[in-house]
């Protein structure tokens, strides 16, 4: 299961090259990769002068005690001078750096003028509550412009935050505001999504109930509901910050001063605490997004539609674009609110020309059908991205067709919270693209794949995604827990971060990431991929998505069943269409990929940030209980398949 079953995805050649126009002006050209591959360090050395230094780095990598980096680390910045002051300095305070679009339609357009002194204000603010450089600060806010605010007055004082995405519950509030000691919680009344005001403030009162340390909680008017309010402890944003001068001299920091915690669940074991410091994350921060995304500051509108509660949020809305002098748009709410073609009237609105988002969003747009975003005019996009999940070459192509016109280049983006920035991504002004495979490093980014005994696979060959180099916007360790840190990531292969992530090398030399490898089936002995199953279903005209799992089978050890929605036409109660559906895995991928069974279902059970919970449909394939739903997206959707699969314990 190998290289014929790759080969058979990509049986049709499919290759796009650069535009030409993209091409001849590309930010960034093919001669990087040879520059860096000759002196690395000297590579991020100069990428690192994009930044503006209080005082310039002359030492680069200290990898004196592995995995422990530092880079950059005799120099000091201020982070947020870097994303705002300068740009202003440098003339372009007039020029939007934020387009807000709320839900309901509200909007609002912040200058980086205007910006600065937002951030000088709520800066100036929480210094007067007393946080310092070197403390944390929770942020628990709906997608609206005071996230990136009270970020980059964090960043400004030198106190690190700690996001906690808007759709969790108290619980995980109350765990990461304890394990990092947070001072201070920056929320709201509430956020508006699908169409109604949506409550925050209540789930930190709840979580506030079982931590000590936090002193104030800070709350962003943006719903008008009623909030209970706890005097001494609870002020309001436009009180506290709007009183505030909008004069706030920026400090320098060490390169390595904390910026951040992000919180990443893994499969078990309690939330790990990613922590991310200042200078060499910015440095690749923003090196990547005028990379990969060939942003022209003075003419791009980019639009990054992740939540500020991902890491996503943080590298390619808060910092990426914003130490770039990019005009962003920033969404509040659904892709189908008040309609399934919000995302495109947004395009059109702004002339968005950058567009990143998530495969598990393209395959929901494919879903609602092509002649949604046709309705509007798409004609302002020149590049599009894509992260979070390895992206099936269908919705790739349909994406780059009926959004981009069949001419936009696609960037498959690989990286993580842990890597805090793209590691592996098509450039594009320069890469051939391949739907479906992320590609290759990026200039400066050392990525192979080893087989069990950390042997590099020659081309052709699968196993572990590994990074062998280290990087500027690495990890430094898991808040707390250096051990941990070690063991998690540095220990499965001697001298290499292991990133969880099972891949592939075609004939090219070009990875396609598999999926997290705890998601590889062992069916008669074979390895075979969630992944490729599922994209060869929805290779299939009648399927829209799909999630494969291996559930226990006694003969075979693991035996493949699939849970897939089918696409607006197709029929749930054809029996011809499941045996259908099996021969195009069979022929596609060979006969010991067939799945076992193939179960039509109406949703599938997805963490909030798009990733199925393959666990719950073991459960459900397994004929089990099915376990903790309360990090779905929607926790009714396992209800909704139980009920739906009657027939699911019985056999085939
Ligand atoms: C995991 C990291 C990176 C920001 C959002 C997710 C998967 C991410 C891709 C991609 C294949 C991808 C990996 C990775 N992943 N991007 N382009 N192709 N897989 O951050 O929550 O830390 O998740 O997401 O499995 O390890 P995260």
């Amino acid at each position: 299961m190998s290289n014929e079953s790759l080969a058979n995805l990509l049986k049709e050649e499919r290759r796009f090259a650069p535009p030409a126009d993209l091409a001849a002006n590309a930010n960034v050209t093919a001669e990087a990769y040879e520059q860096a591959k000759a002196d690395r360090l000297g590579f991020w050395a100069e990428q690192a002068r994009r930044l503006t230094w209080a005082t310039e780095p002359t030492e680069i990598l200290d990898w004196s005690n592995p995995p422990f980096a530092k880079w950059f680390a005799d120099g000091k910045l201020n982070v947020a001078y870097n994303c705002v002051d300068r740009h202003v300095e440098a003339g372009n305070g007039d020029r939007v750096a934020i387009h807000f679009e709320g839900e309901p339609g509200d909007s609002r357009a912040i200058t980086y003028a205007e910006l600065k002194d937002e951030v000088s204000r709520a800066a100036n603010a929480l210094t007067e509550l007393g946080v310092q450089a070197g403390d944390r600060v929770a942020v628990y806010l709906p997608m609206i412009p005071e996230a990136v605010i009270s970020m980059l007055a964090c960043a400004r004082i030198g106190a690190a935050h700690s996001v906690v995405f808007g759709g969790f519950s108290a619980d995980a509030i109350a765990t990461r505001i304890q394990d990092a000691d947070a001072k201070v919680v920056i929320t709201a009344d509430g956020g508006y999504r699908r169409g109604k005001p949506s409550a925050l403030k209540p789930a930190v009162d709840d979580a506030l109930t079982r931590v000590d340390g936090v002193a104030k909680v800070l709350v962003v008017k943006r719903t008008e509901q009623d909030v209970a309010w706890t005097e001494g402890r609870d002020l309001w944003w436009h009180e506290v910050v709007g009183r505030q001068s909008a004069e706030h001299a920026p400090q320098a920091f060490d390169a390595e001063q904390p910026l951040f915690i992000l919180y990443t669940s893994g499969t078990t074991g309690k939330p790990k605490g990613i922590l991310h410091t200042s200078g060499g994350y910015l440095t690749q921060a923003s090196y990547t997004h005028h990379a990969v995304f060939d942003l022209k500051p003075e003419t791009d509108v980019y639009w990054c539609t992740a939540d500020i509660g991902w890491v996503t949020g943080h590298s390619y809305i808060t910092y990426g674009p914003l130490s770039n002098g990019a005009t962003q748009v920033i969404y509040e709410g659904t892709p189908d609110t008040p309609h399934q073609g919000r995302f495109w009237e947004i395009v059109q609105k702004y002339g968005v020309s950058i567009l990143y988002t998530a495969p598990t969003a393209i395959r929901t747009f494919m879903k609602w059908g092509d002649d949604i975003p046709a309705k509007f005019d798409l004609s302002s996009l020149r590049v599009l991205g894509s992260v979070g999940e390895p992206i099936n070459p269908e919705a790739w192509v349909w994406y780059r067709k009926n959004i981009g016109a069949d001419t936009c280049p696609v960037v498959d983006t690989w990286w993580q919270t842990e890597t805090g920035a793209i590691m592996i991504s098509p450039l594009p002004g320069v890469t051939e693209t391949k739907p479906g495979s992320a590609q290759r490093a990026l200039p400066g980014i050392s990525a192979t794949v080893v087989d069990d005994e950390a042997n590099e696979v020659p081309n052709g060959g699968g196993g572990y995604l590994v990074l062998t180099e280290p990087w500027p916007s690495m990890l430094r360790t898991i808040w707390g827990d250096d051990q941990r840190f070690i063991d998690t990531y540095w220990s499965r292969f001697e001298g290499k971060y292991f990133a969880g992530d099972g891949a592939k090398k075609d004939e090219d030399g070009d990875i396609w990431l598999l999926g997290r490898v705890d998601d590889v089936m062992l069916v008669s002995g074979h390895n075979i991929s969630t992944t490729e199953v599922e994209s060869a279903l929805v290779s299939h005209p009648a399927v829209a998505e799909a999630a494969v799992v291996g559930a226990a089978d006694e003969t075979t050890g693991q035996a493949i069943v699939a849970f897939v929605i089918l696409r607006g036409s197709a029929n749930a109660e054809d029996e011809s269409l499941v045996s259908d559906l099996r021969n195009h895995v069979g022929a596609t991928l060979g006969p010991i990929a067939k799945p076992k069974r193939i179960l039509p279902v109406a949703e599938l059970p997805k963490t909030r940030s798009g990733k199925i919970m393959r666990r719950l449909l073991r459960d459900v394939a397994e004929n089990r209980a099915v376990g903790d739903v309360t990090t779905l997206a929607d926790s009714s959707v396992m209800d909704l398949i139980q009920a739906e699969l009657p027939a699911a314990s019985s056999e085939d």
